[in-house]
Formats: structure tokens, sequence, C-alpha cells
């Protein structure tokens, strides 16, 4: 079974992104071995420092994964600033890090109508410039996410079933450990 490292792109207890990747996550079931990075306990990035523990474990983590999701929102037409400083911690040494080559598949999220789809952009672009392998699938973008959860939770089947179909696909194409 592949070896999937989830990172999600907010912080926020009530997250709309973050309840999508559960219900994500809950759908893969057996389908993979899935991890979360806890990009809540990195320290902001400073290359004069090896940024402890969490690092260490996010840096392992990445290395084991052979496959990467991220489910992020878009913050002010971006990757919010959390999760870019997970992937600036994981990034280095440049071109030689645990990025390079890696499986990785990207849904974006937001409560308006964009879907977050320029953050989706962006987010392929920084993960190109790491020589990570972006995997090519329709682009999945969730629109007016809160109106898809009931009571903190996931709900809406048609992008569940959109976003999942993606997914598996993604999974179906990891190499396995
Ligand atoms: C700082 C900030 C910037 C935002 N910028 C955008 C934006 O550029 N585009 C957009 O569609 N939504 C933007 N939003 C709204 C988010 O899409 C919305 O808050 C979303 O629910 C956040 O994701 P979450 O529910 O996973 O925390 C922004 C929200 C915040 C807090």
């Amino acid at each position: 079974m592949p070896r999937l490292l989830c990172f999600p792109g907010s912080l926020r207890a009530a997250s709309s992104s973050t309840a999508l990747l559960k219900a994500l996550v809950a759908r893969i079931g057996t389908e993979a071995e899935v991890e979360l990075a806890d990009i809540a306990a990195l320290p902001h990035y400073n290359a004069d420092h090896d940024g402890g523990a969490a690092v260490a474990r996010l840096v392992a983590q990445l290395a084991a994964a052979d496959g990467v999701l991220f489910v992020t929102p878009e913050y002010n037409y971006s990757v919010p600033g959390v999760l870019k400083n997970a992937i600036d911690w994981a990034s280095r040494p440049a071109y030689q890090s645990g990025f390079r080559g890696k499986r990785c598949f990207c849904i974006s999220v937001s409560g308006g109508a964009m879907g977050g789809v320029r953050a989706q952009g962006h987010l392929k672009y920084i993960l190109n410039g790491m020589l990570a392998e972006v995997f090519a699938w329709q682009e999945i973008i969730v629109t007016t996410a809160p109106k898809r959860m009931t009571d903190g939770v996931f709900t809406d089947t048609e992008v569940l079933d959109f976003a999942i179909t993606g997914v598996t696909a993604f999974l179906q194409s990891l190499p396995r450990a």
C-alpha cells in the first residue's frame, strides 16, 4: 500500500479545506497508509537553525512518503504562509530535498467562487521549482466550501466523488514501498 503524506493549508479548527482532506482520507480507507504533516508545530523558517524535532519529523515523513497530497485554501491569491513555511523547511538542500522527484497532488478550496485556483497554480509552480512531480489531472478546485459542509463535516458528495476519483488515480500511479 502506498504511503501518502497529507499537507493541510489551514490551521483553523473549523477549516473547510481540512474538512475536505479528512473526508478524502476517510474515503481512501485502506488504499493508502496516510500521515498528516503537522505544519502547526513548525517554527518560522530560519536558515540559521535546523528547526528542531518538528522539522526533523516532517523531513522524515516526506522521505518515507510515496506521494504527497495538498489540500489548501487560498490566501491573498496565493498559498497560505503556514503551508509555504512547511514547504520551505522541507525544501532544503535546494534541488536535492525530499521533494525532488516526489509525486504530488494538489487540491484547492475557497469560501468564494474561485476555488483557490490561483493558490493551486502557485503551489504547482513551487513544486516544480523543487523538482517534484506534480500528477497531471483535471484541476480540482472547490468553490464556496462552507456551503458544502454540515456541522463541520464536508458532505458534498458530488465534489467528494470528483475529488476522490483524482486522488485514487494518483494513488494508483504511485510506486509502492
Ligand atoms: C488572510 C486570508 C486571505 C484570503 N484570501 C483569499 C483569496 O485570495 N481568495 C479566496 O478565494 N479566498 C480567500 N480567503 C477566504 C478563504 O477562501 C476562506 O476563508 C477559506 O474558508 C479558508 O480556508 P479554511 O476554511 O480551510 O480555513 C482568504 C481568507 C483569509 C483568512
